[in-house]
């Protein structure tokens, strides 16, 4: 047997050729890593998912990690995390977009960035997908570096950004607040859902992948915050801002992009060190099920900043 592999829109690719019900076998384990590390972005269809399987295959890319929120997991299967969207509970994700009302909209991030040490990647699963809307979009920031001009490259490697948690949507600097409103019921700090308040964290603008040695654009505009000490670089503040500004918006491009539309049974898997990723969410009363498994990652890319 032999996997077949299809390139996406723009980034990322489909691969097929094996079943999930079976045992892989080492050399297909190693095939699928190594187009994991070559493309970041990696989607299979039309497989016989469980929850049981899920986790097996999971672990052919690495560790798995457990969720720190047991209320998220089931008992039986710590690996698993479920993300639901029902409509007793989606008030706390709602929001107002240019009017409309939108449920789990969620901006370009990596998940744990804001710790200095996010996970190495994971899988998603669809186990009830929304009726319309409620795409995962993923984006490949090493593909966003290798586009940039030399100067900026140049500039860039003098450089760290820092990122800032924040729960309310408006108090992050980089997203795009143009029509938006919070809901009723969005919370408003940290403790509001026993989150810790996280310290801002830096990370060198460009990291070097700790497995591919690809460079990887470390921008994303979720909790985007502030160039550290500009003037080392030769900025003043404004001309730090703007050069944040127009990296976001270079990663916003939709030729580094790939929005999966969802199937049940398909699973996406990505490198959270080099893809950044959002959902664009769905109009109230909308159900959606996704099972995620987490592959831990043993690199810290970012500091805190004390
Ligand atoms: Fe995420």
């Amino acid at each position: 047997m032999a996997l077949q592999v299809r390139a996406l829109d723009n980034v990322g690719v489909e691969v097929s050729g094996f079943d999930i019900t079976k045992p892989l076998g080492a050399a297909l384990a190693a095939e699928l890593v190594s187009l994991w590390n070559e493309h970041g972005i990696l989607v299979f269809r039309g497989q016989d998912v469980n929850p049981h399987n899920q986790i097996a295959f999971s672990r052919v890319f690495g560790e798995l990690e457990m969720h720190p929120l047991a209320a998220t997991t089931s008992a039986e299967y710590p690996e698993l995390f479920t993300l639901v969207n029902k409509p007793e509970t989606e008030k706390y994700m709602t929001a107002r977009y240019n009017g409309r009302e939108i449920v789990s909209k969620l901006d370009w991030h990596m998940d744990l960035h804001y710790t200095g040490k996010p996970n190495r990647g994971a899988l998603l699963r669809a186990v009830i997908c929304a009726s319309e809307d409620g795409l995962t979009g993923f984006g490949d920031l090493a593909k966003a570096y290798d586009a940039l001009d030399e100067a900026t490259r140049e500039l860039l490697a003098r450089i760290e950004v820092t990122y800032a948690f924040s729960m309310q949507r408006r108090h992050m600097r980089f997203v795009n607040l143009e029509g938006y409103e919070p809901g009723p019921y969005s919370p408003k700090k940290p403790s509001d859902l026993n989150f810790p308040s996280f310290p801002e964290v830096a990370y060198p603008a460009v990291v070097t992948h700790p497995v591919t040695g690809r460079k990887v654009l470390e921008i994303c505009e979720q909790f985007l915050e502030r160039i550290v000490a500009p003037h080392r670089a030769g900025l003043c503040n404004d001309e730090a801002v703007d050069l944040l500004q127009r990296l976001v918006e270079h990663t916003r491009k939709p030729e580094f992009h790939y929005f999966h539309q969802w199937q049940e049974g398909d699973m996406v898997l990505w490198d959270n060190w080099r893809a950044m990723h959002c959902t664009t969410g769905t109009k109230p009363g909308v159900e959606r099920m996704i099972h995620r498994t987490t592959i831990m990652g043993d690199a810290t890319l970012g500091r805190v900043v004390d």
